[in-house]
């Protein structure tokens, strides 16, 4: 028995998690843009339980709270928004509905985080050290840093590391997202770099959460229910 599923924002993300909702045991039932997004409601959501949202900045954060008014359970993978995280937070409360959200839905970078972590408490007894964060994405992403880079910055600064720590980013072709850390001394320099190879990885990364969404309640960051996945 598949659950309803509602892709709000039918681009590049929300066509790939169409595309492999099944394989996760749901049923699209509803999609929405720019264009149908105000005929959000129940009728629209035709039985929808679970949301998937991957649109923009400025219109995620009205986007999960109409959800959560509606009784509809979000994972979000937009990114850039997280300013109104409090409004968010307080809108799913208010409606005992459920969020995930993640600047990063693929396994690999939450495992890199955890490793940037270690070499940062590491590097943060060695003065000598100085750091620096870097990023690429293709042309269309609208926010930089990415919400990745800004993720490993506080992993780093959380670390006990707080010397030096300068971030870059850049914009061109098709690029999904390449991001780095490294260390630089006069003796020598440590990189450490994830490369995304497609958007596949994130797409099932939000479909893993969405089924492990279904039934539970309250605001959960991506990376910290990783180890409950199926
Ligand atoms: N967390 C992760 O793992 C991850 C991975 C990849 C991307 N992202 C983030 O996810 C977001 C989307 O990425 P993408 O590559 O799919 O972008 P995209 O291809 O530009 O798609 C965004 C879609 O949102 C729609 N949209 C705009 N305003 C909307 C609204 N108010 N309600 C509903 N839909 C609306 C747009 O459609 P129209 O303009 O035609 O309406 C467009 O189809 C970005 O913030 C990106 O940084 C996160």
């Amino acid at each position: 028995m598949s659950t309803g599923l509602a892709i709000v924002g039918y681009g590049k993300m929300g066509h790939l998690v169409e595309q492999l909702a099944p394989e996760y045991g749901f049923a699209v039932q509803a999609k929405f843009t720019s264009a149908n997004i105000h005929d959000l409601s129940p009728a629209s959501l035709d039985g929808a339980q679970i949301a998937v949202e991957f649109t923009t900045p400025s219109t995620a954060p009205i986007n999960l709270q109409t959800l959560a008014s509606l009784g509809v359970s979000t994972v979000c993978g937009t990114t850039g928004w997280l300013a109104h995280l409090p409004e968010v937070r307080a809108a799913v409360g208010a409606a005992n509905t459920g969020l995930v959200y993640g600047a990063n839905f693929s396994v690999g970078v939450n495992l890199f985080l955890q490793a940037v972590a270690t070499a940062a408490a590491s590097f943060a007894k060695h003065p000598e050290y100085e750091a620096w964060g870097w990023e690429i994405h293709h042309s269309a992403k609208k926010d930089a840093p990415s919400g990745t880079l800004n993720a490993l910055a506080q992993e780093v600064r959380n670390s006990g590391y707080t010397r030096t720590l300068t971030l870059s980013s850049n914009r061109a072709g098709a690029n999904p997202g390449t991001h780095e850390i490294g260390f630089d001394s006069a003796a020598d320099t440590i990189t450490l770099r994830h490369t995304a190879r497609s958007r596949e990885g994130f797409a099932r990364g939000a479909l893993r959460a969405a089924q492990w969404l279904v039934g539970k309640r309250g605001v959960h960051e991506f990376r910290n229910i990783l180890g409950d996945l199926n």
